[in-house]
């Protein structure tokens, strides 16, 4: 029903028929179906601290917001957090936080991916949680230690791989370089991590032709794994400030999960996170986003007090991520597609993705 080229993409991202859009969804669900079957993985999201040495004009974290209550989680929150996860079976931990290069956070994260390979699981054969790190912008070096601590897999969103809007999106200065991210990326697949990348989905002056060619950038770059969702303003950033306008919610859901869509038609065996941004926008955002073709589910296991705190865009307060005694897991999030069986759950997998797992030898 879709060409895949850039052409097709774009006719498909313009179209506005919600019978089309939703027949593009039921297609994806089907090829993730056929291709790697039913089951979402879980990653417990750890976000360990909201200090941020950058200033992207778009994120409520950003360095000269000095209404944001900055907290840092401590080795012993960090490891709690992660032996939860650990308990309730979720496979793998990923650890986000705003981008910082001190010796001592580099030094904190090092020692934590050691600690949390120590954590026990009830895995099969008792395999150690997966760990994914979110990080930023580090030197190689950086991310060779971490690497040789055990984190094994990397997200690094492009945020779009348009130059010219990245440029519109950030400060002009050389801490905020489109060729400096391209390389960070680069280094990471070098290096031996599942490198996973994305974009936001309708920024302001976000053309349809972007948005394909963020897709098309996915498929050339590789990528094991996609976490993209849509941009959520937040009242506090110059984007939102500036005036600039950006499609409404209903429109940015629908971009978002017709993006997912789209994305599991071209490159149907990677694993493609349902992002929080998508709960936002519906109650049901992230079972939406797996009804449209994702397959990674990232329970927030970030203690509440500090949850809150972590606004990269408004109305991002508490994700209800909790199990809840007597019902099944994750009732509130991705409740009637679990009661029918549409979506499985893969409890204690590390869940590479299939697409990874095959080029190697
Ligand atoms: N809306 C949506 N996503 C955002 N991020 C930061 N600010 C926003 C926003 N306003 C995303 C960026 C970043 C990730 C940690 O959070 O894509 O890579
Ligand atoms: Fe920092 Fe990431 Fe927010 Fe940019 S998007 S300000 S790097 S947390």
């Amino acid at each position: 029903m879709v060409t895949l080229d850039r052409d097709g993409l774009i006719a498909a991202i313009e179209c506005k028929d919600p019978a089309f859009n939703e027949a593009l969804r039921q297609e994806a669900f089907r090829t993730k179906v056929a291709h790697i079957g039913t089951e979402v993985y879980l990653r417990g999201l750890i976000e360990i601290s909201n200090i941020c040495r950058k200033n992207c004009l778009y994120c409520g974290i950003r360095r000269d917001n000095a209404s944001c209550a900055r907290y840092e989680l401590s080795d012993a929150e960090v490891l709690a957090a992660a032996a939860r996860a650990a308990r309730q079976r979720f496979g793998s931990v990923v650890i986000q936080g705003g981008e910082r290069t001190d010796a001592a956070f580099v030094r904190k994260i090092t020692r934590l991916v050691k600690a949390i390979k120590q954590i026990e699981t009830d895995s099969e054969g008792g395999r150690p949680l997966g760990i994914t790190l979110s990080l930023g912008e580090q030197p190689r070096e950086v991310y060779e230690e971490w690497f040789e601590a055990g984190a094994h897999r990397y997200l690094l969103r492009i945020e779009t791989s348009n130059p010219d809007l990245y440029h519109r999106i950030h400060p002009q200065d050389s801490q905020h370089s489109f060729e400096r991210r391209m390389e960070a990326l680069l280094d990471l697949k070098a290096i031996g991590y599942q490198a996973g990348t994305g974009a936001m989905i309708g920024l302001p002056y976000q053309t349809a032709a972007d948005l394909a060619d963020d897709l098309l950038f996915y498929k050339r770059f590789d990528a094991p794994m996609i976490g993209m969702g849509p941009y959520n303003p937040n009242d506090e950033t110059p984007l939102t400030l500036s005036g600039a306008p950006y499609p409404s919610d209903a429109e940015r859901l629908e971009l978002g999960l017709k993006m997912i869509a789209l994305l599991r038609l071209l490159m149907p065996d990677i694993n493609i996170a349902s992002a929080t941004a998508l709960e936002v926008l519906s109650p049901r955002g992230r079972e939406l986003g797996i009804l449209s073709g994702a397959n990674v589910f990232m329970p927030n296991v970030t203690p509440d007090e500090q949850m809150v705190k972590y606004n990269l865009y408004d109305r991002k307060t508490l994700l209800r991520d909790r199990p809840h005694p007597g019902e099944s897991l994750f009732a509130d999030s991705l409740g009637e597609s679990l009661r029918n069986g549409r979506i499985t759950i893969g409890f204690g997998r590390w869940g590479d993705s299939k697409h990874f797992t095959a080029s190697k030898p």
